[in-house]
């Protein structure tokens, strides 16, 4: 199968070096040219447009920003509903909201191509390590055709239900990490207040059930004072507002997406573990 992938950003550079790295022949595109240059010289081929690409490949996996881009690289000049084919697959692994999801695949459907909304539970350590869970939405055939690929590039990829249904559990998946974020560095900045070493602190949670990768990785970014990002706090803050678009309305939700909302202006580029510069006192 003939690959090709859209958005060499933090994740979908090492996302798309899988398939590389597994013997799928893979052609990429991406807006500022100058990222696509080392996978060019591991092997891959490069596009001029979404258009060619999705002319040249069987399947393409998109792994950019938001609603936004992904409208963008739909509709744009040389877009993807550009192309004159039938029976191709777009791959769609960014965090959208099922809505852009529902309108895209109907567009792909008109020409006969298909779609699939397939987010990713994990960040670029998993990316790196292959290990991420794919979360799809879509019909059951076009699952099956590009499970392989989506296995290569995680450890897991789940059928959840029909064409975006794999974003609105993604925006649940997301909340919640937004919900864990917030609560330990309320409980980090809480112990300091009270003399407790974040070092003890991050002992006791990491060798108690509480304990996560997760959490392991954000409280060691902590005690570094290292707020490089992973999973940077725009994107999280985008991920909240289109659990609350998509219908999401309770407490901890609610109080979760104000403070990272609020955070975005001065913080958005760094990790999402830097809200706690927002909670210490
Ligand atoms: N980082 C994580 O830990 C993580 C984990 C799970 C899911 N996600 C989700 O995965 C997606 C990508 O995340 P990331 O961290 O890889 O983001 P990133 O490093 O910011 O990369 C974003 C990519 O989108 C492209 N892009 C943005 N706007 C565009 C537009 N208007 N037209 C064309 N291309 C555009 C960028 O192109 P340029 O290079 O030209 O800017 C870049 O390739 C997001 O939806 C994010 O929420 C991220």
């Amino acid at each position: 199968m003939k690959t090709g992938w859209i958005g060499l950003g933090k994740m979908g550079s090492l996302m798309s070096r899988k398939l590389l790295e597994a013997g799928y022949p893979l052609s990429v595109y991406n807006r500022t040219k100058k990222k696509q240059e080392s996978l060019k010289k591991e092997g891959a081929s490069t596009a001029g447009s979404p258009k060619e690409l999705l002319e040249t490949v069987d399947v393409v996996f998109l792994m950019v920003s938001d609603d936004e881009a992904t409208r963008q690289l739909f509709e744009g000049e040389n877009g993807l509903l550009k192309a004159e084919v039938q029976g191709k697959i777009v791959v769609n692994m960014s965090t959208v909201s099922p809505d852009i999801s529902r309108e895209m695949a109907a567009a792909l459907r008109e020409k006969s191509n298909y779609y699939l909304d397939a987010p990713v539970s994990g960040s670029v350590k998993q990316a790196r390590e292959a290990s991420l869970v794919v979360i799809a939405g879509g019909e059951k055939d076009v699952f099956a055709k590009v499970k392989p690929l989506l296995e290569t590039i995680g450890k897991k990829a789940i059928l959840v239900g029909e064409t975006g249904a794999g974003n609105v559990t993604k925006l649940a998946v997301n909340t919640f990490l937004g919900i864990v974020t917030q609560g330990l560095a309320e409980v980090i900045s809480f112990s300091a207040t009270k003399g407790i070493r974040t070092e003890d602190l991050m002992e006791i949670i990491n060798n108690s059930a509480l304990g996560s990768p997760f959490i392991k990785i954000k409280g060691n970014a902590v005690m570094e004072d290292n707020y490089e990002a992973a999973f940077t706090l725009s994107h999280l803050s985008k991920d909240l507002r289109l659990a609350k678009e998509a219908g999401l309305d309770s407490p901890l939700g609610n109080a979760t997406h104000e403070t990272f909302i609020r955070a975005n202006e001065d913080l958005g580029s760094e990790d999402v573990i830097s809200i706690i510069k927002k909670i210490r006192k």
